[in-house]
């Protein structure tokens, strides 16, 4: 193993905040996890620390995802990249669920546990669970030589460099990166065509520069954050993919900025949240150009129709017509991989509403980077 410290990892470098810091960092990051990763020849990627051969990786007939908080949600876009990209079936589950209700460990079941730290105690009891059990489990951990790193099958090491924001940025933005090259992988070794793997590969190189992009338009979504921070309660919206992006923009909201965030399926409005709608409940509804825009359009013509707010992080082809809301624009990359650059605004969104707050923002009241007890 490897620890390529660079002197100013570990310091402001002039940044308000390590959180900030970390945005800002992400574009390089985002190139790090990739680096060296994309075999441009079979149109796959390269996964050497997964210690798991073609054909055993062939056999595993669904995979189920581990984590726990942010690193649970990009567990949810991991299993969806898996069954879009390999089509096996594979789902999320909370680690700390996982370890108290005496989970079915199957052998043809890949298990993959998610961490940042590579240190959180229900995250590393799932492990154990597992192995104890005869399962196959990799990780997808940042931090090099954790406890969970070390008792791991094998795995994707997140090359985030040190993350000490409690609340994760880069690391997750590198989960969902290392998750698609992962769901590449295994998507070559099944029926994912050349040109669908040459498609996915070229569009996570170009990944960083569009979160850069995303950057740039910080002064925007800071304007649009004095709003939310006026907010008592807000929803978040998304659809299927994007719904575990909504679920990870509510968390930021509410770990650092203390406002009431909720997370829904847009399609689940209907089904009672929307009685919630009135003027004083904010909703930030995720609308990415694909094929259900148009319905998650009609979603944020039935909050505006109540009177609700709306801020919607979407692409620049959508049309909103004469919808009195707010936009947050992001550049549109492969469906599958949208949730990655979707989610980068909730980051901003998040950290400019705590600091209209005045709250600190790295260390937010009752929370811990990570939790090694019970
Ligand atoms: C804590 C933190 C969360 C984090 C979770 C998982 O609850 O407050 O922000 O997502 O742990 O941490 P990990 O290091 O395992 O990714």
């Amino acid at each position: 193993v490897e620890i390529d410290l660079a002197a100013t990892d570990l310091e402001l470098t002039g940044h308000a905040h390590y959180m900030y810091k970390e945005i800002l960092e992400q574009p390089e990051r985002a190139a790090a996890v990739i680096r060296g990763r994309l075999d441009a020849r079979f149109a796959t990627a390269r996964l050497n620390g997964l210690n798991l051969s073609p054909r055993e990786l062939r056999a595993f007939r669904r995979v189920k995802f581990l984590g726990c908080g942010s690193a649970y949600y990009v567990g949810q876009i991991g299993a969806q990249l898996i069954e879009d990209l390999a089509r096996i079936p594979a789902d999320a589950e909370p680690a700390s669920e996982f370890r108290y209700r005496n989970p079915i460990i199957e052998p043809d079941t890949l298990y993959v546990v998610v961490s940042q730290s590579g240190e959180t105690a229900d995250t590393a009891f799932a492990v154990q669970e597992i192995k104890r059990k005869g399962g196959t489990v990799i990780g997808a951990v940042n931090v090099v030589g954790s406890t969970i790193a070390r008792e791991v099958d094998g795995g994707i090491y997140l090359h985030a460099g040190p993350e000490i924001a409690v609340a994760s940025t880069k690391a997750l933005t590198n989960m969902a990166m290392a998750f698609g090259m992962f769901a590449l992988h295994l998507g070559r070794l099944h029926d994912l065509s050349y040109a669908d793997g040459e498609r996915i590969s070229n569009a996570l190189k170009a990944i960083p520069e569009q979160i850069q992009e995303i950057l740039d338009s910080e002064p925007a979504i800071a304007a649009i954050a004095q709003r939310v921070a006026k907010a008592e309660n807000a929803f978040f919206i998304g659809r299927v993919r994007q719904y575990p992006v909504a679920r990870e923009g509510a968390q930021k909201l509410k770990e650092i900025s203390y406002v009431h965030a909720e997370a829904y399926p847009t399609s689940e409005l209907k089904h009672g949240p929307l009685a919630l709608i009135d003027p004083a409940m904010l909703t930030v509804a995720v609308v990415p150009d694909d094929e259900l825009a148009s319905r998650n359009i009609a979603a944020v013509e039935q909050v505006r129709a109540r009177g609700g707010e709306v801020v919607a992080i979407t692409h620049e082809a959508v049309e909103f017509g004469t919808m009195a809301i707010e936009r947050i624009v992001v550049p549109k990359t492969e469906p599958e991989l949208d949730p990655i650059l979707l989610i980068i605004p909730t980051q901003l969104l998040a950290y400019h509403a705590a600091l209209v707050l005045g709250h600190d923002v790295d260390k937010p009241r009752n929370l811990a980077k990570s939790v090694t007890v019970e």
